[in-house]
C-alpha cells in the first residue's frame, strides 16, 4: 500500500508517523509546497525506523506530484490551522482553492486513489471534494468523526475515572464545535450504559467537553492539535489496507441516509479496501436526530460560503 500525505506540517507528519509505526503501509509519500520541509520531516522520520522497529518507506517532496504516482490512498491536510478563538468555518476562504487543486493534482497522478479528507472545515472540503473531482462516493472519506469519538472516549473515561479501554462511544455530525454529536445515550462502560454510573450533569459536561476538544487544545498549544487528528487518521488508514471492515463515523456523501441529501456529515461507516464500504444507519433517538439534522443546517450553512 502507498500512502500519500499532503502537508508536512504537524498534522501530516504526525499521520505519517502513526502510519510507521503501525507498519502495514510499505510508502509513505509526504509532500508540501514549503522548499525541503517534507524532504526533511520525511528523513528525520525514516531515521527512527530502526528505533521504531518499521519497514516502512518514508519520502518527502516539495511539490513533485509525479511522486505521488500510484497511491492507494492519499490523506489532505493542507490549508492553514486555527489559531485560539477561531473556529473551523472561518478557514474556508483560503482553504478551499488550496484542497480542491491537491484533491486534482492527487487523482491526476492516482485515478485510483482514495481521498481523506482532513483540512477543514473538514465537512465543507469533503463535500468540494465530491462536488471538484466527482470521484465516486466512496472514495471521499472526511476525518472527523473518528477523531471526535476519540475525544469523547478520553472524556468519558475521565468522567468515570476508568481507562479508555472500558469504554466505547461515538460521535457524529458535523466536525464542529457546536454540530458535534456525541451519542452519550449510546456511550457504555464494558456494555453497560453510561448513564449508570454518571449523574445527568456530568454527562452533560462530557458532551460540553467533546464538542470544544479540538478548541480546547487550540487554546493550550496556540495552533490546532495534530497527535489525535494524526493517529485517528492512522487507524482510517490502516481499516483501507487491511481492508478491515472495521466501522468508523467519518464524513460521507449522503442520499438520503438519515433523512439527509447532498452533504458530507459525520456518520458510521465500515471501512475497507473500496474506502466507505457501507454507510451504516443506526436507529436515533428523536433528540438525536434532532441533533443530527441541526448539524447539517450549520455544515449546509459553510457549504453555502464555497
Ligand atoms: C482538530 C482538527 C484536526 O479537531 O480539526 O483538532
Amino acid at each position: 500500500m502507498k500512502v500519500t500525505i499532503v502537508g508536512a506540517g504537524a498534522v501530516g507528519a504526525s499521520c505519517a508517523e502513526y502510519i510507521a509505526i503501525k507498519d502495514f503501509a510499505s510508502e509513505v509519500v509526504l509532500i508540501d509546497i514549503k522548499e525541503g520541509f517534507a524532504e526533511g520531516k520525511a528523513m528525520d522520520l525514516m531515521q527512527c525506523s530502526s528505533l521504531n522497529g518499521f519497514d516502512t518507506k518514508i519520502t518527502g517532496t516539495t511539490n513533485d506530484y509525479a511522486k505521488t504516482a500510484g497511491s492507494n490512498v492519499a490523506v489532505i491536510t493542507s490549508g492553514i490551522p486555527r489559531k485560539p478563538g477561531m473556529t473551523r468555518e472561518e478557514l474556508i476562504g483560503i482553504n478551499a482553492g488550496i484542497v480542491q487543486s491537491v484533491a486534482e493534482n492527487l487523482i491526476k497522478h492516482s485515478p485510483e486513489v482514495i481521498l481523506i479528507v482532513v483540512s477543514n472545515p473538514m465537512d465543507t472540503m469533503a463535500y468540494l471534494t465530491h462536488k471538484a473531482t466527482g470521484l465516486p462516493k466512496h472514495r471521499i472519506i472526511g476525518m472527523g468523526g473518528a477523531l471526535d469519538s476519540a475525544r469523547f472516549k478520553y472524556r468519558l473515561a475521565e468522567a468515570l475515572d476508568c481507562p479508555t479501554s472500558d469504554v466505547d462511544g461515538m460521535v457524529i455530525g458535523g466536525h464542529s464545535d457546536v454540530g458535534m454529536v456525541p451519542l452519550i445515550g449510546k456511550a457504555v462502560r464494558n456494555s453497560v450504559a453510561v448513564a449508570e454510573f454518571l449523574t445527568a450533569e456530568r454527562m452533560q459536561q462530557v458532551v460540553e467537553d467533546t464538542k470544544v476538544g479540538g478548541a480546547t487544545l487550540t487554546k493550550l498549544l496556540g495552533t490546532s492539535a495534530w497527535y489525535a487528528p494524526g493517529a485517528a487518521v492512522s487507524e482510517l488508514v490502516k481499516a483501507i489496507a487491511l481492508d478491515s471492515q472495521k466501522m468508523f463515523p467519518c464524513s460521507a456523501l449522503l442520499e438520503g441516509e438519515y433523512g439527509l441529501n447532498d452533504i458530507s456529515i459525520g456518520v458510521p461507516c465500515i471501512l475497507g479496501k473500496n474506502g466507505i464500504e457501507k454507510i451504516v444507519t443506526v436507529s436515533l433517538s428523536e433528540a438525536e436526530q434532532a441533533k443530527l439534522h441541526e448539524s447539517a443546517e450549520g455544515v449546509r450553512k459553510t457549504n453555502g460560503l464555497l
